[in-house]
């Protein structure tokens, strides 16, 4: 068994090598459809974003090892290809392209960015492959077509609890915004964020906006200041917060003036420089629900560290995946897409995963903050969260957010989309803080 896991793992490397230098693999009758679940994965394993691209392999890989270590599916061992998209958007097409045409995958994971999974799910639809992003947010990402799944939540939810912490939680009004305009999640979750404070009756008292490339903030850190805000919500990626973070301190702030989204995941600089900061993600390893407990003991034991929530997602989605093709009533891209979309109340490490009728997750969201270098949950909203909080060692939290009990959570889950996640929210932000665990 564990020969053959090697020479799994070798092989799923070697494949991607190999695909970067050329065709050599096009006709070389590689596996097949017939005696391997092939599964294409696009991902930014180099580039910019490099982090949250190899974070999330390295929880698909472990999550396939599992499955194939099962005995595979339905009798056949899953396989999955892995292409760099080298954080670029353009480079998207041409790789889901590949994987597709060349390497006749039945199925694709990815992206993680919403800028990258948008293009690979308009391939995805135009070549009728059904795709699952283990963590892109942007509402756009799944609109494309009814090829597009994902297994996360959307960022008006996403963007509705950051706001109701700032507001509820943290009892702050006058707030600072700060995001990447250019940028498809940042300035889509800055914009569900606004809405949010404006029915709050909180304030936005300055607005500072840049592109994604930008690395010198010290001018818009000083106007913000001057506009004296309580919290600052900086919805960027991890790159530009640590920047952001590093200028501000040197403008006299303190990092826990800020507030971010799961942009900010998977960073160690980050979480090392940013004590006392708080943002929302998917996933906290210090959650006391069984499934996450084993998935954090397993990837620890292999990797020497703390999953961050993208390891926790990509894994989440590759057993979303799994789980669809065994339940396909056909073995085909259609009969998979149609077992993803009937996905309901999966046991993901990330909380109970239902698929809506607009193929996006209902499932709970985290809000944590920073603490030695890693993350402690402070509280979870959102179907489902009562969940996640009740596995052997459950916190108090639990009280949090017990909106509802977990039937009629997933039941109201499975049956509406928006509209049941922000009721959930509602009625479960207000005591947050309280039920913070020390
Ligand atoms: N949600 C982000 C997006 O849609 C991606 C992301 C997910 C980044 C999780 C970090 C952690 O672009």
């Amino acid at each position: 068994m564990l020969v053959r896991r090697r020479h799994f793992l070798a092989g799923s490397v070697g494949v991607g090598a190999a695909s970067v230098l050329g065709l050599e693999l096009a006709g070389c009758g590689q596996s097949g459809p017939s005696n391997e679940w092939m599964v294409g994965a696009f991902l930014s394993l180099t580039g910019g974003d490099a982090q949250f691209g190899i974070d999330t392999q390295q929880g698909i890989q472990i999550a396939v090892e599992q499955i194939n270590e099962a005995g595979g599916i339905k009798n056949k061992k899953m396989k999955v290809l892995f292409e760099d998209d080298k954080s670029l958007p353009n480079e998207v097409t041409n790789k889901v392209q590949q994987l597709i045409d060349r390497d006749k995958v039945v199925a694709l994971l990815g992206e993680v960015a919403s800028s990258r999974s948008k293009p690979g799910g308009i391939v995805a639809s135009q070549k009728k492959i059904p795709m699952i992003t283990p963590s892109s947010t942007n509402a756009d990402v799944t609109k494309v077509g009814e090829w597009v799944f994902r297994v996360c939540f959307v960022d008006e939810f996403q963007g509705r609890v950051g706001a109701e912490f700032c507001v509820k939680t943290l009892g702050k009004k006058k707030i600072g915004l700060m995001f990447a305009e250019n940028d498809l999640y940042s300035s889509g979750l800055a914009n569900e964020f606004k809405k949010v404070i404006a029915e709050l009756g909180g304030e936005i008292v300055k607005e500072a906006k840049f592109t994604d490339s930008e690395t010198n903030f010290s001018t818009f850190i000083n106007e913000m200041k001057a506009a004296s805000p309580e919290v600052i919500y900086a919805p960027v990626y991890y790159k530009q917060m640590v920047q952001m973070n590093r200028q501000a301190i040197n403008a006299g702030l303190t990092s826990d003036i800020f507030v971010g989204g799961d942009g900010w995941s998977g960073d160690e600089v980050l979480l090392k420089e940013m004590t006392g900061a708080h943002f929302t993600d998917h996933h906290a390893p210090d959650i006391p629900w069984d499934v996450s407990k084993k998935f954090v003991a397993v990837y620890e034991g292999k990797h020497k560290k703390k999953p961050s929530s993208l390891a926790a997602m990509g894994y989440d989605a590759a057993l979303v995946l799994a789980d669809a093709i065994k339940r396909a009533k056909e073995d085909t891209p259609k009969g998979i897409r149609d077992a993803i979309a009937e996905t309901k109340n999966f046991p993901g490490v990330s909380g109970m995963i239902t698929i809506d009728a607009d193929r996006n997750a209902q499932k709970p969201i985290v809000v944590v903050q920073i603490k030695d270098g890693s993350t402690a949950y402070k509280a979870v909203h959102g179907p489902g969260s009562e969940a996640l909080l009740g596995g052997a060692g459950a916190q108090p939290t639990a009280t949090a957010s017990a909106a509802a009990p977990p039937a009629t959570a997933s039941a109201s889950a499975a049956s509406s989309a928006a509209p049941s996640a922000s009721a959930a929210v509602s009625a479960s932000a207000a005591p947050a803080t309280s039920a913070a665990p020390k």
